[in-house]
């Protein structure tokens, strides 16, 4: 190709740099859970999309199941741009100093996917996506993974009989009081290290939404799964502020526009993904599956609701208090 032909072509959008022999911007995406969860087919639509609406330009490449980090390193690798892309669990982002996250943790307090787009599509998830930016950090997005359950190798029915067991948590206080509120003992660990755990009997149980239990083969080593769904997982979609904003413009608007559209696959596929890993946990036989009563859900609601009050000074009653007031939660309604 003569020169002018090749830059023509190149301003048309016909041939990708990549093609011409230019390297292309490598993102690396490292998460902590399977493929085939809610967060692991997004973060691969993302690669996807992005790829094609820059044309080659950027190359997406997706590091799955704590392959490349684990939970507590991949937010420092991020911030030392050893990766440029994370997805962490809102549970996950206190030890970056911005404790208001917890807030997500809050036992109850999203009815459901609803009450919970209130608070990510709104000025309340806005605010805190920006607590991130003097971290060296940018929130694009919130995905969504869905609502935690319970598990143990014994029997839930009640509160009490959550007592004394040690229980599997993630990164967060308010999920660590959650479960002392209960009379359980809290256990912080990397994702990566449950099933082995739940194994050899370090934690008894654990809480999860099921896409996360059955792809892990959590239900392998546990007997009883409730679905009490009693607390929201989900995630924010972060990079490092300094690749973000260096990057030329017109790749940057690409890749928000890639990032839209993998939000709202993320979102639109997160109850079916876990839905169907029900199902197939119930099919396994290896795992009992108990539906609670409306009573039943409604004990441990009245129990785990003070943690709300118990973590304002943690989590910023203000913070609370938007969530309330743009869900329409009211926690004295009980
Ligand atoms: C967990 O540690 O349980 C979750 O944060 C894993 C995940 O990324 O969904």
């Amino acid at each position: 190709m003569k020169k002018l032909e090749l830059l023509i072509a190149l301003f048309a959008g016909t041939l990708s740099l990549a093609a011409y022999g230019q390297q292309p911007i490598v993102i690396k995406f490292s998460h902590v859970v399977a493929a085939d969860t809610p967060k692991g087919k997004a973060a691969e639509m993302f690669a996807r999309k992005a790829a094609e609406l820059t044309k080659g330009r950027v190359k997406v490449e997706v590091y799955a199941n704590s392959t490349l980090y684990k939970d507590k390193e991949e937010m420092e690798a991020l911030q030392l741009g050893a990766v440029q892309m994370l997805a962490p669990s809102l549970a996950k982002f206190s030890p970056l100093g911005v404790k208001e996250f917890e807030v997500f943790d809050l036992p109850f307090i999203f009815s459901d996917y609803d009450a919970l787009r209130k608070i990510t599509n709104g000025p309340v998830g806005r605010q805190l996506l920006a607590k991130l930016e003097p971290k060296g950090i940018r929130g694009l997005a919130y995905w969504d993974n869905g609502f935690k359950s319970f598990s143990l190798n014994s029997p839930i029915r009640t509160p009490a009989d959550l007592k004394g067991k040690k229980m599997r948590i993630q990164s967060s206080r308010v999920l660590e009081e959650q479960m002392r509120t209960l009379g359980a003992l809290p256990l912080v660990m990397a994702f990566s290290e449950v099933y082995q755990a739940l194994l050899t009997g370090v934690v008894d149980g654990t809480e999860n939404p099921v896409s996360n239990l059955y792809t892990q083969k959590m239900h392998e080593v546990q007997k009883y799964l409730t679905l009490t769904e009693h607390g929201y997982l989900g995630y924010a979609v972060i990079v490092n502020k300094k690749f973000w904003d260096g990057l030329p413009g017109d790749i940057r608007a690409e890749l928000e526009d890639a990032m839209e559209q993998s939000t709202h696959y993320a979102n639109r596929i997160a109850k079916a993904e876990n839905d169907a890993d029900l199902e197939a946990v119930r099919k396994s036989g290896k795992t009992k599956v108990y539906v609670p009563t409306g009573e039943e859900r409604l004990a441990f609601k009245r129990v785990l609701v003070s943690v709300h009050k118990k973590m304002e000074g943690r989590v910023g009653r203000e913070v609370i208090q938007a969530v309330y007031r743009d869900t329409g939660f009211k926690p004295d309604s009980l």
